[in-house]
C-alpha cells in the first residue's frame, strides 16, 4: 500500500469486547439477555418505555465497571499523532473510545451518557438512571429517552461520515459482524472511492469478502499491532 493520508475507522462491539461488554450477537444471538428488536426499537419504547429505559440505564451504570483496553488505547495515539485526516466511526454507544482520549470520534449509533428529547431533539449529558417521563432541560417536555439510534431510525453524522469516505485512501474496520446497515455498506463506499480496506476482527465477518485484507484476531493485539505498523509508515 502506498503511505495513506486520509484514514476512516470503522469501530463495533468487538473492541468493547475485551473490555467486558457484551457483543450484539454473541453466543445465542441475545444481548445481556434480550433480542435487539426488544430493547432497540421505537416500538419497543413505546410499547414498554420502563423496560426500555431499565435496560440502557443497566447499560450506563455498567460504564462505571469497565475501562478502556489496548485497542481503544491505540487508535486514541493514532488520532494524536496522525498528521492526516483521520476519523473513528463508532456503532458502539459505550464511552471508551473518549476515555482513552480519542478526539476525532464520532458516535453513529447514539450514546448511553446522553439523554435525547423526543419532543425537541436537544441532547444533554446524563450519567444517572432516565425514568421515563424525565423532563428535558430545552423545552421542559416530559420526553427524554435514551439516546440510542434504533433500528429504522437514521444514524447520526451520516453526511459527515460519508464525506471522510469519499476522502478515504485508508479503511479499516473493527471488531463489527457487518450484519446492520448503513455501517455494513461504508467498506464498499471506501472502495468505490478508491480507499484500500482492512478488515480486524476475530472472526470473518458477514462482509469480509469486500475487504482487500483481512487480519483475524482480538483487537486487543491486532490494533496496536496496526496503529505501530501506521505511524512507523
Ligand atoms: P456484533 O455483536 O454484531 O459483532 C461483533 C463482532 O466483533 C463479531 O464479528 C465478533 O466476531 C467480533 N469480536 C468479538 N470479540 C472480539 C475481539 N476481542 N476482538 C475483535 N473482534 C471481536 O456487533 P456490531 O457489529 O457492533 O446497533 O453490531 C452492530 C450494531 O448492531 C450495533 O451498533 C447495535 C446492534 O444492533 C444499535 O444499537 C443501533
Amino acid at each position: 500500500m502506498t503511505s495513506p493520508r486520509n484514514i476512516v475507522i470503522l469501530t463495533g462491539a468487538g473492541i468493547s469486547a475485551e473490555s467486558g461488554i457484551a457483543t450484539f450477537r454473541g453466543p445465542g444471538g441475545l444481548w445481556e439477555g434480550h433480542r435487539v428488536e426488544d430493547v432497540c426499537t421505537p416500538e419497543a419504547l413505546a410499547d414498554d418505555p420502563v423496560l426500555v429505559h431499565r435496560f440502557y440505564d443497566a447499560r450506563r451504570a455498567a460504564l462505571a465497571t469497565v475501562a478502556p483496553n489496548a485497542a481503544h488505547v491505540a487508535l486514541a495515539r493514532l488520532d494524536a499523532e496522525w498528521l492526516g485526516e483521520l476519523l473513528i466511526v463508532t456503532q458502539n454507544v459505550d464511552d471508551l473510545h473518549e476515555r482513552a482520549g480519542a478526539k476525532r470520534l464520532l458516535h453513529m449509533h447514539g450514546a448511553l451518557r446522553s439523554a435525547l428529547c423526543a419532543g425537541c431533539g436537544a441532547q444533554e449529558t446524563w450519567t444517572g438512571d432516565l425514568p421515563p417521563g424525565s423532563l428535558c432541560a430545552a423545552c421542559g417536555a416530559a420526553k427524554l429517552r435514551p439516546d440510542i439510534v434504533f433500528f429504522g431510525e437514521m444514524p447520526y453524522d451520516m453526511a459527515r461520515i460519508e464525506q471522510a469516505l469519499a476522502a478515504a485512501d485508508l479503511f479499516v474496520s473493527i471488531g463489527t459482524s457487518g450484519a446492520v446497515y448503513p455501517a455494513a455498506g461504508f467498506v464498499q463506499g471506501a472502495r468505490h472511492a478508491g480507499a484500500e480496506t482492512l478488515e480486524l476482527n476475530l472472526e470473518r465477518s458477514g462482509g469480509s469478502g469486500y475487504f482487500h485484507e483481512t487480519r483475524l484476531g482480538a483487537a486487543g493485539v491486532l490494533v496496536p499491532e496496526w496503529v505501530e505498523q501506521m505511524l512507523a509508515s
